[in-house]
């Protein structure tokens, strides 16, 4: 069982993609305690509507606070989008006063500006992230003159949750996507990977992008956002544990689960089943 005196940063994300982004935070703050909870039981999130996807994150950040988590991370573009803000303004204060969860919309919409040249930044994402119009909304707050353009990517994440992002079949969709962000302005130069499971894509949406164009992954920039919080925040920096270590918990199951985490996570990783 879990040890509960503990206190690790927590990670969330609906399946694996997250995991992406754990990676460059362990690397950035190896000290810690970090738990990683895959939701992989109900995945994808990014088809499902508002409710669903708020309810499962919450359920979710409540099984990492029971396990001892102070702060969550939700790496996961989909439940940034859906459910960080009623979480934050809702819940939270009934719940956990002192506890905080973050979310990885923002601090890639705060440094986007610091890329593009032109102005103009495409965004790719879920159906849901897309539909949301997160990215667009929280963008103007920080760069009111900067245009933005969005494509949904409904296939892309099955193509990855199923190990199909390295075969043909996966250049058709990632292909058809790309020209059509593209074609809806040409002076795009930079452009957000705006969902977790993404990067495991890279090397193919490179092969359709032309070469002067920016890819914005949020594995780094999270890590980095993550380090100046934790500046910022001495009363959460300071009950957070510095074990180094890293546990990893499914909904799904475990095998599946340590199988398919190595191509996200760079490397083996032995997860536990948990349920909720
Ligand atoms: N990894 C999630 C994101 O960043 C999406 C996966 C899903 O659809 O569940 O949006």
């Amino acid at each position: 069982m879990h040890d509960l005196k503990k206190k690790p940063i927590g990670v969330f994300d609906s399946g694996y993609g997250g995991l992406t982004v754990l990676k460059e935070i362990v690397k950035q703050l190896p000290e810690y305690d970090y738990i990683y909870l895959g939701d992989n039981a109900r995945a994808p999130y990014g088809t499902r509507s508002f409710e669903t996807v708020y309810q499962y994150t919450l359920e979710s950040v409540q099984q990492l606070f029971s396990m001892g988590c102070e702060l969550v991370i939700l790496a996961c573009n989909t439940a940034s989008a859906k459910a960080l803000r009623t979480i934050q303004q809702k819940d939270l204060p009934l719940i956990a006063p002192d506890r905080r969860v973050l979310g990885v919309i923002r601090p890639t919409t705060e440094i986007v500006g610091n890329y593009t040249k032109t102005g103009h930044v495409g965004v790719l994402g879920t159906s849901g992230t897309i539909a949301s119009d997160s990215y667009p909304i929280e963008i103007a707050k920080f760069y009111p003159q900067l245009k933005v353009v969005q494509e949904a990517c409904p296939m892309w994440v099955p193509l990855v949750e199923n190990n199909e992002f390295e075969n043909e079949g996966a250049d058709f969709f990632i292909q058809k996507n790309i020209n059509s962000l593209l074609s809806k302005d040409k002076n795009i130069d930079t452009i957000i990977l705006g969902c977790t499971h993404y990067p495991l894509l890279i090397n193919k949406i490179k092969k359709y992008l032309p070469p002067n164009i920016t890819l914005l992954s949020q594995g780094e920039i999270v890590a980095e956002s993550l380090i100046d919080y934790l500046k910022r925040h001495v009363e959460i920096e300071q009950k957070s544990t510095k074990g180094g270590s890293v546990e990893f918990y499914t909904t799904d199951s475990p095998e599946n689960f340590d199988k398919a985490a190595l191509n996200f996570f760079g490397k083996a990783v032995k997860s536990k089943h948990v349920s909720f």
